[in-house]
């Protein structure tokens, strides 16, 4: 396993950040840090606001209150430009952002080589194969889309996610839809290149079969609040009501799927 050099430092830093929706407080005063190199995975139901949190961290919305520090900036205030510049060392794949079926599976990961490069394109062909190599599908480059099953479709995503080499990549649900061994190999994956390329990577998730699998540290977010952070040790043994009903899946307990409304002066211990 390649060494992690700088689990030291530190990649991303949020300071008390909220973020409203109207009247509601979608985001409720977190602040984390995420270290570099490490797998730092965003756990909580579903509408608990993991992925406005990921769409916060990587600039694409502004929180109302807080700072959001990479390379010592606040990516809140910073200058479109300024944000730009940190952007491009960010890889992203999103739930919902799906390739494009009318580009070739090389056009796909081609696209932000493109987009964010002057390279010529006999050396973007080389670079994207040694991408699709990574994520195991050399041979595929000329593919398209809806010639590949669901999971192959995740890896292309995946190659493309780190087309630019980036230092942090962010993953929403990225097991969503996948049955649970296909599931298990995009999280090998996840793991694999984070530890070979020494990558950063936030994954956001429900799917505690993934949480477990990759996490080097374990954040729970509940009703937008943060509510237990640590280890998968830690969070394993937490005596949190709320965290041992989520990572045991069990019906019964504090959470109220059903009810809006959860006491979370309760959950604080308030
Ligand atoms: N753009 C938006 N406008 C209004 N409400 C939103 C928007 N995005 C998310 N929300 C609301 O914020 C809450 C958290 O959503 P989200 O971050 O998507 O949760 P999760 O990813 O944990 O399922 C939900 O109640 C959702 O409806
Ligand atoms: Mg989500």
């Amino acid at each position: 396993m390649a060494q992690k050099n700088c689990n030291d430092k530190i990649a991303i830093s949020l300071r008390n950040v909220s973020k409203y929706f109207g009247d509601k407080k979608t985001i409720d005063n977190i602040s984390f840090d995420v270290h570099c190199g490490e797998t730092f995975v965003i756990m909580g139901c579903s509408g608990s606001g993991k992925s406005t949190l990921l769409r916060i961290m990587t600039g694409i919305i502004k929180p109302e209150e807080g700072e959001v520090i990479i390379n010592g900036k606040d990516i809140v205030r910073c200058s479109h430009q300024e944000l730009d510049e940190i952007r491009k060392n960010f890889g992203m794949l999103f739930q919902y952002s799906a390739l494009l079926d009318s580009l070739t599976v090389e056009e796909n990961v081609a696209l932000p080589l493109k987009e964010h490069t002057k390279l010529a394109p006999d050396i973007i062909k080389i670079i994207v194969k040694m991408k699709l190599s990574l994520v195991g599908l050399r041979g595929y480059e000329n593919y398209y889309p809806s010639q590949i099953s669901g999971g192959m479709r995740k890896r292309v995503g995946l190659a493309r996610a780190i087309a630019l080499d980036p230092d942090i990549v962010f993953y929403d649900e990225p097991t969503s839809g996948l049955d649970p061994v296909v599931g298990g190999v995009i999280d090998k994956l996840i793991k694999d290149l984070s530890e070979k390329l020494l990558i950063t990577s936030v994954v956001v998730t429900h799917d505690m079969m993934s949480v477990f699998e990759i996490s080097d540290r374990i954040a729970m977010v509940h009703k937008g609040q943060l509510i237990a952070i640590g280890t998968p040790e830690q969070i394993k043994n937490s005596t949190n009501p709320y965290v041992q009903q989520f990572i045991n899946g069990r019906p019964d307990g504090p959470i109220d799927f059903f009810k809006e409304d959860i006491g979370l002066k309760e959950i604080l211990g308030l």
